[in-house]
């Protein structure tokens, strides 16, 4: 590693891209599945969309949302040296997807590639990882991406989860730089309040107790937000984005109501694709992209899920 890149601590982001499925599901859709409605699924949680996979899978959404990262960026796609695919949901136990990306999208055989299992925080863990890869990396890319199909997961009778999660996936395209970048990361170790079962075993679906997720997603990204700002001396006024995890529009509303005027920050976007867990940071990133707000600016982005796990990242991107 020489000295050089070690000064580099940010990151640079070059093209993001996202994947859906083709096949939407919204509330009036999950009102003949269970004993639901659009207005009590709209006002509890702010959704009124996602998308299920029917022909996709993790494999698949991973790798389309890569792949317009790639062609967007311009880059040799065999300078990627750190490739993670953050996900909970994946279409194997082993291979890993991020050794289907690699595959399908051609890439080199010389590239540090592997899952990353953090649940809805699993796509932060993953950008910070491949950031501190990339540091002693031959080569200067790391493509990092959140895909999953949750709806394998939800029970679609279970009134108090199926309504919540969609699938899809983001993927970000990244070097290093000097830009500023700050993280943080914590880890309960609980196991109650979100949980499924491992191979074998009768709990194939996933078991939550909403009201104690939700108590706790509020305290985790207040304190997130608080650490980040401290350690970057920075306040909240100078940050041009503040993206949230999407699992609910109430628990972004309940953070972002503490500060006032700042709310518009808060980005959402939980109305059109539900909770994808560990995509729906990436999703967000690349809605940004879109528009022409996403590089040049500071983001704030904080998740949180199963583990209980949270954590956040403050960069100039
Ligand atoms: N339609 C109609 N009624 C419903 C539904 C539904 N889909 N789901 C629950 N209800 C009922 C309940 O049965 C309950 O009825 P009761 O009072 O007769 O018992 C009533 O509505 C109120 O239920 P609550 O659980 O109190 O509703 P709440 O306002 O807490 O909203 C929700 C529930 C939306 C799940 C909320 O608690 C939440 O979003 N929690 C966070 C969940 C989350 O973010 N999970 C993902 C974490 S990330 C990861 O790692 C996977």
């Amino acid at each position: 590693m020489g000295c050089m890149m070690n000064k580099q601590k940010g990151i640079r982001i070059l093209a993001v891209g996202r994947a859906l499925p083709g096949k939407s599901l919204s509330n009036r859709d999950l009102e003949k599945m269970v004993d639901t409605s659009d207005d009590w699924i709209y006002e509890r949680t702010g959704i009124r969309n996602r998308y299920r996979c029917s022909i996709e899978d993790v494999n698949t959404l991973a790798a389309a949302a890569a792949k317009e990262a790639i062609e967007k960026s311009g880059i040799d796609p065999g300078e990627i040296g750190v490739l993670i695919v953050a996900t909970s949901s994946g279409k194997y136990v082993f291979p890993s997807a991020a050794a289907m990306v690699q595959k399908e999208l051609g890439l080199s055989e010389r590239i540090l590639c592997f899952d990353l299992s953090a649940a809805c925080s699993g796509f932060l863990y993953a950008i910070n990882a491949a950031r501190g890869l990339l540091r002693d990396s031959k080569k200067p890319y790391a493509l990092v991406i959140g895909s999953e199909q949750l709806s394998r997961l939800v029970d679609y009778t279970d009134r108090n989860t199926c309504i919540l999660f969609g699938d899809g996936a983001g993927a970000v395209l990244f070097r290093l730089s000097e830009k500023e970048f700050y993280h943080v990361s914590f880890t309960e170790g609980n196991k109650e309040a979100l949980y499924i079962g491992g191979i074998g075993s009768d709990i194939r679906y996933l078991q939550m107790n909403g009201r104690e997720v939700f108590r706790f997603a509020v305290k985790a990204m207040e304190r997130v937000i608080e650490e980040l700002l401290m350690q970057s001396g920075k306040r909240l006024e100078e940050i041009d984005h503040v993206i949230c995890h999407q699992a609910n529009a109430r628990i972004i509303q309940s953070v972002s109501r503490k500060h006032p005027g700042l709310e518009p920050r808060f980005y959402m976007n939980i109305e059109r694709y539900g909770n994808t867990s560990a995509a729906s940071i990436p999703i967000v990133l690349s809605e940004l992209e879109e528009v022409g707000r996403l590089q040049g600016t500071t983001c704030l982005m904080t998740g949180f899920g199963a583990g209980l796990s949270y954590g956040g990242i403050l960069a100039e991107l």
